[in-house]
């Protein structure tokens, strides 16, 4: 989608002035993509003014995209939304029972969320797609680079090297092809989702990765009190993710950890965190557990994916079928 020759500029969308145009352009908004990916606050930021004009402005925006035909309308008829989902793509997670799960791997246009305890191959998983998705379409991958989101400080080069060596790729060019973003706190995080159409188109991005997704605001937020902040400022980064996935047409991975309560007896101690603002963001969710020397991998909540699971290995490959 991004590889289109339309003309983007903001100056396209009524009641945007080269005075507009500017102002939005500092801020941070700098094409029509990044205009329909913003929320209104964010409008309002810039300009001043209300936000039922900045509401306006982004509902202008969208529909000059639907207009050019990417993106989708608000209504649609079943025909055409089917025809919309053929445009998505997939890449191959390395391990056939994997993408059987998926049936055919991570989409495009989703967010594909990776949940499960420490150590059971969240990270590994998200190393093993950053190589993947630079496979040519024809070859199960989507043809572009990543973008890994790196809050938890355990993305690893030497991994990723590993893994392109063990499948026989060229480890320095896909080196070349990830790019990595390290950040510090919550509001790093959340600023930079804010820029990440920008990243995408300037590196070419079909995949992003967020790794861990919601790790930095629950050790900031702590105790009642912040709670409501915290789950509203989530909400938000999140729901970017998503419009930023169907804007750019690219993959989204986030990782989430749960905590083992070996307390619990009754109830589901496999309940990610952040609660209902990720489970509904999400697309799909991935639960993820140990077994033995191999790890399980559940699909729980898709909307079309029957109750399903897989076992997969964590090997020099990154991971791939027992
Ligand atoms: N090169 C490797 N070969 C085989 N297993 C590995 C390799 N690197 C890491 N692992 C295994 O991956 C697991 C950690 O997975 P990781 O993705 O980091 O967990 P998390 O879910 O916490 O992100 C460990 O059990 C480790 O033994
Ligand atoms: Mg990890």
């Amino acid at each position: 989608m991004a590889e289109t020759v339309l003309d983007l500029d903001l100056s396209n969308i009524q009641g945007i002035g080269p005075r507009k145009r500017e102002k939005l352009i500092d801020g941070g908004i700098e094409s029509v993509l990044d205009l329909a990916a913003a929320l209104p606050g964010d409008v309002k930021e810039v300009l001043g003014g209300n936000r039922e004009g900045a509401s306006r402005m982004l509902l202008s925006a969208r529909i000059f995209l639907e207009k050019s035909g990417l993106m989708d309308k608000e209504f649609m008829t079943a025909d055409e939304v089917l025809e919309r989902r053929r445009t998505l793509m997939r890449c191959t997670t390395g391990s056939e029972g994997f993408d059987d799960l998926l049936k055919g791997g991570i989409e495009t246009q989703a967010i594909t969320e990776l949940f499960g305890e420490f150590g059971t191959g969240k990270s590994q998983i998200c190393h093993t797609l950053a190589a993947m998705c630079q496979l040519p379409l024809e070859e199960g991958g989507l043809g572009g680079t990543c973008l890994f989101i790196d809050t938890e400080n355990t993305f690893r080069p030497e991994r990723l090297k590993e893994i392109a060596e063990a499948r026989e790729l060229d480890s320095s060019e896909i080196l070349k092809r990830v790019v990595l973003c390290k950040v510090y706190n919550s509001s790093h995080l959340e600023l930079v989702v804010r820029s990440l159409g920008k990243y995408i188109e300037q590196y070419g991005a079909r995949l992003v990765v967020v790794d861990s997704v919601i790790s930095l605001h629950r050790a900031e937020f702590i105790g009642r009190g912040t709670l409501a902040e915290r789950q509203q400022r989530l909400n938000d980064m999140i729901h970017r993710l998503l419009r930023v996935g169907e804007i750019y047409n690219v993959a989204v991975v986030v990782t989430n950890q749960v905590l083992a309560r070996p307390d619990l007896f009754f109830g589901d101690p496999t309940k990610p965190t952040g609660g209902h603002v990720i489970a509904h963001a999400c697309t799909y969710r991935i639960y993820l557990k140990k077994a033995a020397r191999d790890r399980v991998a559940v699909i729980v909540d898709s909307p079309c994916h029957p109750y399903s699971e897989t076992r997969f290995r964590i090997t020099e490959k990154g991971i791939e079928d027992v």
